[in-house]
């Protein structure tokens, strides 16, 4: 099934590449040998994760990402996503099957970089209505000549060209945001070559859209449905969140629930370090949980606060290999494990996805500033670099939709750490009691955090 994908993929590499010979195939390029590194909480990460599954399918057949990923690396874009519709049943079949026509790869790509502007506009710095302002901002595409993407508000609504945007501030990231718009942005220059390209009569690409939806019941436009707060990611960076310093202060004892409290983030830690328990093979990673009390005090609050994690947790094996020396500084054991959890959900599938289209993604850890660095190797996911790195090797052992585990073959330590002379023999980081002690422990230390009627072996 993969393979068969891949064969498909490739097959449309080489088409692409043979077709136009006066422009590579950069994609392939970008995949097997990319210098540059997307950062995992990209703009660019979120589209093609995101609901606006027609414009990603389109970014990726038009071998743009190499071309993406250099402009994120160098300054926000702000995409107007068209809503799937606006790529299926509203667009002119024959309009489509030209943009995805392996000659016309350019217009495809010139019709996908008009909808994305070099600078980061929020939905409240569109121009007001009242001044009746314009404003016109160059898009990515080159070749538009001098038509740009012109901005106002009319009755209300922020409009983009011809498109109303129905879903502003969608998908917002440090490098970027998505408003999700109701139809496609043509560009003339598209227009024209689809038009030179037809023997018939030329028409308008988009098939014309009737009068905007009225509400029957206020007569008034119907109004996009304000924007879901449930679940909905807290404002601030995790890092605001987080205590001090996880080796200087400990963090606050939970409250007993607080308005911020808006999950059971102490169950979901105990539900978590049980699962790792009962899976076998990270008993060790269990056991630093279990004794770094304020390490799993601190991962109940922050989920508690609506944060999600992702805990990379070397097994049996990897922690058997750490010296006595790595472990020797006070407060390495947390400074190792805060190095082992993203602060993002991802799956084995998110994970391996990005890493297959970008070749390597940098996730942010929770030791600051340090990140690791993830490719696709040997049909998995490989973390870090030389020595610190690790495969991942027991996919979503633990999947609750703000934290999961991946368990993973190796400790991970940031690159320079992992250069540093490895001289001490290998020492077991603690010894490993029976799993009925382990227990004993993980209970009275959680029971003091919360109750535990999620810890069903705790009675
Ligand atoms: C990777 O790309 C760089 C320039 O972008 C080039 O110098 C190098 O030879 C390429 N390496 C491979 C293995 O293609
Ligand atoms: C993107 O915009 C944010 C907010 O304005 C800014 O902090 C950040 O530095 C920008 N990133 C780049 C790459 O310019
Ligand atoms: C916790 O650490 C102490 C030493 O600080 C050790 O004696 C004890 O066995 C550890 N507990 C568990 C459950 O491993």
């Amino acid at each position: 099934m993969v393979s068969q994908i891949y064969g498909v993929f490739f097959t449309f590499l080489a088409i692409a590449a043979s077709a136009l010979p006066e422009n590579p195939a950069t994609a392939k390029a970008a995949a097997s040998n990319s210098s540059s590194q997307i950062n995992s909480n990209s703009v660019l990460v979120a589209l093609l994760d995101s609901h606006y599954t027609e414009l990603s399918e389109l970014v990726e057949k038009a071998l743009l990402l190499q071309t993406l990923e250099e402009a994120v690396s160098k300054h926000n874009i702000s995409i107007f996503a068209p809503r799937n519709e606006a790529l299926e049943r509203d667009l002119d079949p024959e309009f489509k099957r030209f943009l995805l026509e392996p000659g016309n790869l350019k217009s495809l790509q010139n019709l996908i970089l008009f909808h994305m502007i070099p600078s980061r506009i929020e939905s409240k710095h569109w121009p007001a209505g009242v001044q009746k302002k314009q404003v016109h901002h160059a898009s990515l595409c080159r070749d538009a000549g001098d038509e740009k993407i012109r901005l106002h508000e009319k009755n209300g609504e922020r409009i983009v060209g011809m498109a109303r945007v129905i879903k502003p501030d969608d998908i917002i990231r440090p490098d970027g945001i998505i408003h999700g718009i109701e139809r496609l942005l043509v560009p003339k220059s598209v227009q024209q070559e689809f038009n030179a390209r037809r023997s018939l009569r030329a028409t308008s690409a988009v098939i014309p859209e009737g009068a905007p939806e009225v509400d029957p019941r206020t007569n008034r436009l119907k109004k996009p449905a304000p924007p879901v707060a449930a679940g909905a990611p807290p404002v601030l960076p995790i890092y605001n969140a987080l205590a001090p310093g996880p080796s200087l202060a400990p963090a606050p004892a939970p409250g007993p629930g607080g308005p911020h409290h808006h999950f059971d983030g102490e169950s979901q830690v105990k539900d978590f370090i049980q699962t790792l328990l009962h899976y076998g093979g990270y008993n060790e990673m269990a056991d630093i949980l279990v004794n770094l009390t304020s390490l799993a005090t601190e991962m109940g609050r922050l989920v508690s606060e609506g944060y999600v994690l992702t805990v990379l947790a070397p097994n049996d094996e990897a922690m058997a290999k750490l010296t006595t020396d790595q472990l020797s500084e006070p407060g390495a054991p947390e400074q190792i494990m805060y190095y082992h959890i993203i602060p993002e959900y991802q799956t084995e599938e998110s994970m391996y996805n990005s890493v297959r289209r970008f070749g390597k993604v940098k996730y942010d850890t929770l030791r600051l500033p340090h990140q690791v660095v993830a490719e696709e190797a040997d049909g998995s996911v490989k973390f870090g670099r030389g020595e610190g790195s690790a495969y991942l090797f027991d996919p979503d052992i633990y999947t609750d939709g703000r934290i999961s585990v991946q368990g993973i073959d190796g400790v991970l330590l940031p690159p320079e750490e992992s250069k540093a002379p490895k001289a001490a023999p290998a020492a077991k980081i603690v010894s490993k009691p029976r799993r009925g002690k382990l227990l004993e422990v993980a209970c009275s230390v959680l029971g003091a955090v919360g109750q535990n009627s999620h810890f069903s072996t705790c009675h």
